[in-house]
């Protein structure tokens, strides 16, 4: 490892979402997933989120299947630790949510590392959603007007790599929460809802830059234009975002009542940290 800096700077999971997915929640449990005396207890009641926040997590690098809920410091388990960051939903909060992700190799100020200068790699993304408030289509929109920007974001930023250096992949992990709930959409449906959204935002934005006079020979659409995924491709699906480095799954979960838990989600970042 290096050794230019006295300390060392963990890698972070940026966890992105519209207000009121579970952002917050997911982040207490995490937190609080190892040590046992809370360990049934409820997660704290949470409140709006204005401020990211981090928190220090460490996953079983021998076997990134350990539950959330193992402490390792009880098992003889190689230890990785990252830190989790908790961002605010709100639309107006955003914007600097979604200009730590446009850079080459996106990094984030690490609140945790003493000198203040220290930057933490963001390894993966975690976009959270409430599966069961996009089951009765209100939140459809606002949901995927988020998702929109923020793989619009990852992929420009494949296009703004310097030199020959292709950027590090992007992975990103739609969470799909609250299936406890029985109004929840199954995952399935949560993806095949959220990539038709999309598709409509991608034509409704490309009409936009048509009306707006600018002709199509002056815009290439796949390089420097709002158009999401693949040239000339009818559907919009996760798949197209392959051709950028950006990795999507998703992922169904809950993190209160009695549902499917966060063990999936856990595994999925204890793989890419
Ligand atoms: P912002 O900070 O506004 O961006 O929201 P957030 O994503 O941090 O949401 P938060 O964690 O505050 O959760 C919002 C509400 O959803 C809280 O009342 C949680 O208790 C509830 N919630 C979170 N996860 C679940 C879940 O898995 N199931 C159910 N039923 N409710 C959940
Ligand atoms: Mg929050």
């Amino acid at each position: 490892y290096s050794t230019a800096t006295p300390y060392t700077t963990l890698p972070s999971v940026l966890l992105l979402g519209p207000p009121g997915a579970g952002k917050t929640a997911l982040t207490t449990l995490l937190e609080r997933g190892s040590s046992s005396d809370t360990l049934d207890g409820p997660v704290a009641k949470t409140h709006t989120s204005q401020v990211p926040s981090s928190i220090e997590l460490s996953v079983n690098s021998d076997d990134p299947s350990t539950s959330y809920k193992t402490n390792l410091d009880n098992e003889s388990a190689t230890a990785k630790k990252f830190l989790l960051v908790d961002t605010p939903g709100h639309p107006k909060l955003r914007a600097s949510s979604l200009m730590r992700l446009n850079a080459a190799e996106p990094t984030i100020k690490s609140s945790l590392v003493s000198d203040g200068g220290a930057k933490s790699k963001i390894k993966a993304v975690v976009f959270m959603v409430d599966a069961a408030a996009l089951a009765d289509g209100d939140a459809l929109p606002s949901t995927a007007e988020y998702l929109y920007d923020v793989l619009l974001t990852l992929q420009k930023r494949f296009h703004s790599r310097g030199g020959s250096r292709a950027p590090a992949s992007m992975p990103v992990l739609v969470a799909a929460n609250k299936l406890d709930l029985f109004t929840a959409l199954p995952a399935a449906l949560v993806k095949s809802n959220l990539e038709a959204e999309l598709g409509r935002i991608r034509a409704a934005r490309s009409k936009g830059l048509l009306d707006s006079g600018i002709g199509q020979d002056d815009v290439d659409a796949g390089e420097e234009g709002d158009w999401l995924g693949g040239d000339g491709s009818e559907k919009f699906s996760f798949a197209q975002m392959m051709e950028f480095d950006v990795d999507v799954d998703v992922i169904g979960g809950s993190v209160i009542g009695d549902g499917p838990g966060a063990e999936k989600w856990w595994k999925w970042i204890g793989e890419r940290v």
